[in-house]
């Protein structure tokens, strides 16, 4: 038994729409193949975007997309990547696989996708391999509105207007491979390289990021923000509007042998589930240093790389990171997606990796053939918060696991909507025992309501032959009790939705 008390009344801050953010980078099949496939491809296509991904992501209410890396940002140069493609260089995709990589899908391409999804756009930066000159000219081509020498390029390759970025990525991961930088060094180069990124608009329309820290790599936080931060006036956001975080679950410590992402038992259903949780302890203490230099919390925690990372499929290219998708990625989904919604007066930008074919891909694709994974209803079910306040919500549910490996027995976060419509989304995380939820609000008056739920096996995934074995569908299992609560009963592994008219 598990009891929720929420507090209509208190309305805990926005929670950001770009918590629901995805990644997509030039690695595998993500791009080529899972988003593009050229004007010419018999796949029905806009402008070499797949339609079936497109529509199936617009369903999704997909917010914002980053591109183009990843570890590929820091040796990405934008300029093989416009102009007539039959000219466009011909690069070698050394962190991923060693293929070939023609250019085909570059800025214009990006931000087309970005226009036919209705999302924000998020750059990101190469400051591993390339100039202060690079990037800014890179900014100075997507959003300069008058006549320079990259303006005039942006027109002479068809696009009159300048675009609009809504956020820059300065650098990924340059703690590793985006240049094995120490904190101090990288915090200098970051103060540098973000300087060179005008604010052609006039209107601040872009955030710039920052990059941060690895999953418990504290250090690093500390040591940019002492470098890069920087209060005095005009530089009251210290440099940055957001500072990233990556952090993946890996069930096995060892990655050679990270763990199958379809045959697992029990105990690796709690071990990443666990470890999954452990984003809460992450937010909360690389929090804690940035509340150190930003008290009024102005700067976002990006935490622009998060999900499951397991072995490849058997017989797949190691270097394209292509994974299965079961149950347990969506209630790793569901647990991740509630503790930001918990956190949103410092998270505020959130990106699942990656969009399609990698890693935790909400979709998974095989020719012409398209099917949505368990992740994807989570997201799906989930939409409902973005733009919403979050509510004063306290859960009491027991722990479930084996030996180490304990998790709350039920996860959940609430919001209103504009209208008043609440939204709650709970999670089962236990693999094999139901629960009943007894939700209490102090005042509402429980009229209306809508629920939807996915569940199924722990191990249970969608294939292209079989794409429909774990679907969201209408839920009915609740009801009002004597005292006039709400009594959901919750199975095993299961993600459920409830809305609440006003
Ligand atoms: O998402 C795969 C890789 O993981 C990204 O390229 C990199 O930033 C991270 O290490």
């Amino acid at each position: 038994m598990a009891k929720l008390v929420i507090n209509e009344t208190k309305k805990l801050g926005k929670i950001n729409a770009e918590l629901y953010g995805h990644f997509s980078e030039h690695l595998g099949r993500c791009i080529y193949e899972g988003i593009y496939v050229g004007e010419n491809s018999e796949i029905p296509n806009k402008n070499g975007m797949r339609t079936d991904v497109v529509e199936a992501l617009k369903e999704m209410k997909i917010p914002v997309l980053r591109w183009p890396g990843g570890c590929f940002a820091d040796e990405y140069h934008w300029k093989d990547g416009i102009g007539p493609k039959e000219s466009r260089k011909k690069m070698i995709n050394t962190n991923w696989g060693g293929v070939l990589e023609d250019n085909s899908f570059g800025t214009h391409e990006f931000m087309e996708l970005c226009e036919q999804l209705g999302c924000k756009t998020y750059i990101n930066g190469n400051v591993g391999s390339g100039t202060v000159q690079e990037m800014s000219e890179w900014f100075e081509y997507m959003t300069f509105d008058g006549v320079s020498p990259m303006a005039d390029l942006r027109k002479e390759n068809g696009r009159e207007k300048p675009w609009k970025v809504d956020y820059f990525g300065v650098g990924n991961e340059n703690w590793g491979c985006g240049g094995n930088m120490t904190p101090q060094y990288y915090g200098n180069l970051y103060r540098r390289y973000q300087t060179f990124l005008r604010d052609y608009s006039g209107k601040g329309e872009t955030g710039k990021i920052c990059c941060g820290a690895n999953t418990a790599d504290y250090h690093w936080t500390k040591e940019v923000l002492k470098t890069a931060f920087d209060h005095t006036p005009p530089h009251f956001h210290g440099y940055m509007d957001g500072l990233s975080l990556h952090y993946y679950t890996v069930p096995e410590s060892d990655w050679d042998h990270k763990g199958s992402a379809t045959e697992f038992t029990t105990g690796e259903w709690y071990k990443t589930l666990a470890k999954a949780e452990k984003m809460e302890e992450l937010i909360k203490k690389h929090g804690d240093i940035m509340d150190c230099y930003d008290p009024e919390k102005k700067v976002g925690m990006m935490i622009d790389e998060w999900g499951c990372w397991f072995d490849v499929e058997p017989g797949t290219n190691p270097g394209f990171l292509y994974q299965q998708n079961t149950m347990r990625d969506a209630l790793v989904a569901c647990l991740s997606l509630n503790i930001f919604n918990k956190h949103c007066d410092r998270v505020k930008m959130a990106n699942i990796a990656q969009l399609v074919n990698v890693l935790q891909s909400v979709i998974l694709t095989e020719g012409a053939k398209m099917v949505l994974t368990p992740t994807y209803y989570v997201f799906h079910m989930f939409r409902g918060h973005q733009e919403s306040e979050l509510l004063d919500s306290t859960l009491t549910t027991e722990m479930v696991g084996e030996g180490e490996d304990k998790v709350p027995h039920i996860s959940e976060s609430v919001s209103m909507d504009a209208e008043g419509n609440i939204l709650i989304t709970l999670g089962n995380l236990s693999s094999e025992e139901a629960d009943t939820v007894t939700v209490q609000f102090m005042d509402k008056k429980i009229s209306q309501i809508k629920a939807r739920i996915l569940t199924g096996a722990m191990t249970a995934h969608n294939t292209f032959d079989e794409p429909d074995c774990v679907k969201e569908e209408g839920f009915t299992d609740y009801r009002i009790t004597e005292a006039g609560d709400l009594a959901v009963e919750l199975p095993a592994c299961s993600v459920v939705q409830i809305e609440i008219r006003a």
